[in-house]
């Protein structure tokens, strides 16, 4: 069985798996529950001068029937007195001494983070992680993303915390920024020993068109709020690798967004990820869901005969390259099973109107060119049956892939290799040999 244990930054955890700085870790109560369940650590729900929060505070966006599949929130930082976190954290520290417990903290001055800073390090806390992306509520108090988006302030305030405190001090990155190696390389410079991102994403979800008001409502009004859930973790897993695959980062990074699954988890790792917070999905479906994350994981690692998850940490960051270096020579074709096709014409249609015109439908013509993979199986169940065959020209297919996303059958089409051994040969090669002039090529 691969190990799951990981050395964060010198953070001990018994899994990467750790609760996001949230609702689920607002209380030492639920983070003792969550360890129980099988937690390796948590972020403590932000500590700060307590706030007052809206009611309501959350919006959620719905696909096909799938609940949450992102979610909004216009929620602060605790709302509960300072004293009684700090007893909380002291209490789950000492009743859980392997289990890493990181305090997430948002003050202002710096005498206001030396303060903070030394009472939790009192309590046995294993890390703090800097708030420096919530983009609603704190950021108008010059808090939260308003650090976080200026990378100078960042590294100001950042310096702060790591001059004032003797256990490591992660940066948690707003994605609400151009480019997310600014502040990243800043808090590097800072001195911090971690990364952790993304924070949520500026965002409204919707709106109540009989009210005229977004959500989420509060009273008459609303305002924007900040996205999270499985619907941002494609943003999260670019800013996680842009940052792990840059020399300057130096660092390790705990990776946030979207994550519900041990998939999701893998793939946050092998891009560069030594830790995994989530947030939503526990909202969303409690802390059991532990259990299928290590379980998934573990099977995962001994699949592929990893030993740890360090094995697996980046893996698949060198993978990811620039546009310019992709093979253009290597090619796909799409290819339908007749077996599975139901005839919805979905991709026929898609095909026509967004791409090339490359799907068909009834008898596959012989003529010269119409070579589909498809073809002595479409003619013979065409012929007699009048089945609906669907096949694809793979003269005029240019494998964009996009009839393969959109068709409802898992499994019907599947893009085939029909490079022909082609060798390599990228963009930037044909700059360099002079076929193609540099410039804008998209
Ligand atoms: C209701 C709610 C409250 C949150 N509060 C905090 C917070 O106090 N401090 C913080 O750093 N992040 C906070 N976050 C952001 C999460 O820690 C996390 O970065 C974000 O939700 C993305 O992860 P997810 O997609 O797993 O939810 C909050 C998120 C939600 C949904």
């Amino acid at each position: 069985m691969a190990d799951l244990s990981i050395d964060f930054a010198g953070i001990k955890s018994p899994n990467p798996f750790w609760l996001a700085s949230a609702p689920p870790t607002n209380t030492g109560e639920q983070i003792m529950r969550a360890f129980d369940a099988g937690w390796g650590g948590a972020v403590w729900k932000t500590l700060g001068e307590p706030v007052v929060d809206t009611s309501s505070r959350f919006g959620a966006i719905e696909v096909g029937g799938q609940r949450m599949v992102g979610f909004n929130n216009i929620e602060l930082i605790t709302d509960r007195p300072l004293e009684v976190n700090l007893r909380e954290i002291r209490e789950a520290k000492r009743r859980y001494p392997r289990h890493a417990v990181i305090v997430s903290l948002m003050v202002e001055t710096q005498d206001d983070w030396r303060t903070i800073i030394q009472q939790v390090e009192d309590t046995g806390a294993d890390a703090l992680e800097l708030n420096f992306g919530c983009p609603h509520g704190m950021c108008e108090r010059g808090m939260g993303s308003a650090v976080g988006q200026e990378p100078e302030v960042l590294k100001t305030v950042a310096g702060w915390a790591v001059e004032s405190a003797s256990i490591p001090v992660l940066v948690k990155l707003t994605p609400n920024i151009g480019d997310i190696l600014e502040p990243g390389v800043a808090a590097v410079e800072a001195g911090a020993h971690g990364l952790s991102l993304i924070n949520t994403i500026k965002s409204i979800t919707g709106v109540d068109l009989d009210r005229m008001v977004p959500y989420p409502v509060v009273g008459e009004r609303s305002t924007n709020g900040g996205y999270c859930g499985p619907a941002v973790k494609p943003i999260a897993l670019h800013m996680v690798a842009a940052l792990a695959r840059d020399p300057r980062v130096t660092i390790p990074i705990s990776g946030i967004g979207g994550i519900s699954t041990w998939r999701d988890a893998a793939e946050f790792i092998a891009l560069g990820a030594s830790s995994v917070q989530v947030c939503t999905a526990v909202m969303h479906r409690g802390f059991r869901i532990v259990e299928d994350l290590c379980d998934g994981l573990s099977h995962f690692l001994d699949s592929k005969g990893m030993r740890s998850v360090a094995e697996l940490r980046g893996k698949a960051l060198g993978a990811y390259v620039e546009w310019g270096d992709l093979d253009l020579s290597y090619k796909v074709s799409a290819h339908v099973d007749p077996a599975k096709c139901i005839g919805c014409e979905l991709c026929l249609v898609a095909c026509r109107d967004a791409s090339v015109d490359a799907i068909h439908t009834g008898p596959v013509p012989l003529a010269a060119g119409h070579v589909a993979a498809t073809r002595d199986q479409a003619i013979a169940r065409a012929a007699g049956s009048g089945v609906h065959v669907t096949w694809v020209d793979e003269t005029a297919c240019t494998g964009c892939n996009l009839c393969s996303h959109l068709c409802p059958v898992p499994g019907c089409i599947t893009m085939k290799d029909v490079t022909g051994g082609k060798p390599f040969e990228s963009w930037n090669d044909r700059i360099a040999k002079g076929t193609h002039k540099a410039g804008h090529h998209g």
